[in-house]
């Protein structure tokens, strides 16, 4: 199948494009490298062997997006991961957020309007569910009121893509919503490009072991949680890219029982911010340089998905394990140095 990835110079839209690849589709590229590098298609060519065609688009920009479906006739689905997604960014900047993300799926769903596209995957979050009242978290858990205002994105998208489903019969969508994605192709190949200070713990983990960063702070030790420190579910970005070529293939296959399907892609284990630490030390014989301080402003205590509806209807399941997750982190870490 002939599959639009927006974002996909990105960090899950890469590892997308590849498993899209792998599963003999063929992706077709719209990025704006505001956050990627182009050298990122060298390393999906080094994987697959494949040049993806790519178009160095907005997606905010409609009428350039326009001429992406003008040239390519015959698209049968698309995965939009094209957005802004630095929670902390998002509270100074919220107008840049609200644009670029808002903007850029209605930009998306008015090109499938025009173009007679039906199936859209897009890349939702955990985020969405705030601190469930029950874990793990199903995806009938309530919504609850936005920590930010990327995670208000979030939960905006989703409202625009069911209402226009509801208006459209021939829209149909899948709303995956991701836990915390970590690690990288075992190839080391692509991974997380690293932009500036890592908001997130994996990076951040991986930098202060290469000696970019000086010492990891945890964030809290005194959450109601086993070891004090948060839980989060993290799953290996090639089992949630792995997703992705599900959830297309459902569609195109008519397998949706309803116009759109949500799903949690997580693995439905939580791990803790010292059993990250303390796996990151067994699998790379690193000593950890980390101290324990405040806790971070808008965390959440502890989330971990119930992904048994994706296991089951989607015929998904998270394989990779957390040490060879983290152990392919690193390989990518080192591989960035040479
Ligand atoms: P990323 O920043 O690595 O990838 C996003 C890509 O989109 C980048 O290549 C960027 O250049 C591109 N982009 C951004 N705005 C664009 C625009 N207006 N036009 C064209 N391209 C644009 O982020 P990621 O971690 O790969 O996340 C991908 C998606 O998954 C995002 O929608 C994000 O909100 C969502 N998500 C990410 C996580 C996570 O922890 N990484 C968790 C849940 C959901
Ligand atoms: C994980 C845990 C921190 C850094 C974020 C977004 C979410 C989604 C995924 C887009 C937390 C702790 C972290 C550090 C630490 N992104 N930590 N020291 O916050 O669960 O989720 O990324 O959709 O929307 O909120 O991920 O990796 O930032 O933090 O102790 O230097 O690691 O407190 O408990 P988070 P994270």
């Amino acid at each position: 199948m002939k599959i639009l990835v927006t974002g996909g110079t990105g960090y899950i839209g890469s590892h997308t494009v590849v498993e899209l690849i792998e599963a003999g589709n063929e992706p077709i590229i719209v990025d704006n490298l505001s956050n990627s590098n182009i050298n990122v298609l060298d390393g999906i060519k080094g994987i697959t062997g494949k040049a993806v065609p790519f178009y160095q688009v907005d997606v905010t920009d409609l009428d350039a997006l326009r001429k992406v479906f003008c040239e390519n006739n015959g698209i049968n689905g698309i995965i939009h991961f094209a957005a802004s997604k630095a929670v902390g960014e998002s509270v100074k900047e919220p107008l840049k957020y609200y644009g670029n993300n808002l903007v850029g799926l209605m930009n998306i769903l008015k090109c499938m309007k025009e173009f007679s596209v039906g199936s859209l995957v897009f890349s939702s979050s955990c985020t969405v569910y705030g601190q469930p009242d029950v874990l793990p978290v199903t995806e009938n858990a309530p919504i609850k009121p936005a920590l930010s205002p990327y995670g208000n994105t979030k939960q905006i998208c989703e409202e625009i893509i069911r209402d226009t489903a509801t208006s459209d019969n021939n829209i149909h969508a899948i709303l995956l919503r991701y836990f915390n994605p970590i690690g990288a192709h075992p190839t080391a190949l692509i991974g997380e490009l690293p932009l500036g200070v890592p908001q997130n713990l994996i990076p951040y983990v991986t930098q202060t072991a290469a000696g970019i960063r000086e010492c990891l702070t945890v964030f809290g030790d005194d959450y109601d949680t086993p070891d004090g420190s948060c839980i989060r579910d993290y799953i290996n970005v090639t089992d949630l890219a792995k997703a992705h070529v599900v959830a297309v293939s459902r569609m195109e296959n008519g397998k949706q029982k309803q116009n759109v399907e949500v799903f949690n892609i997580g693995t439905g284990k939580g791990t803790s911010v010292f059993e990250i630490v303390n796996s990151f030390e067994k699998v790379t014989g690193v000593k950890l340089n980390y101290k324990v301080g405040a806790r971070r402003e808008g965390d959440i205590e502890k989330v971990w998905a119930d992904a048994s509806f994706a296991n089951n209807e989607l015929g998904w399941k998270a394989e990779k394990s957390l040490d060879e997750t983290i152990a392919s982190a690193w390989n990518w870490q080192k591989s960035l140095k040479k």
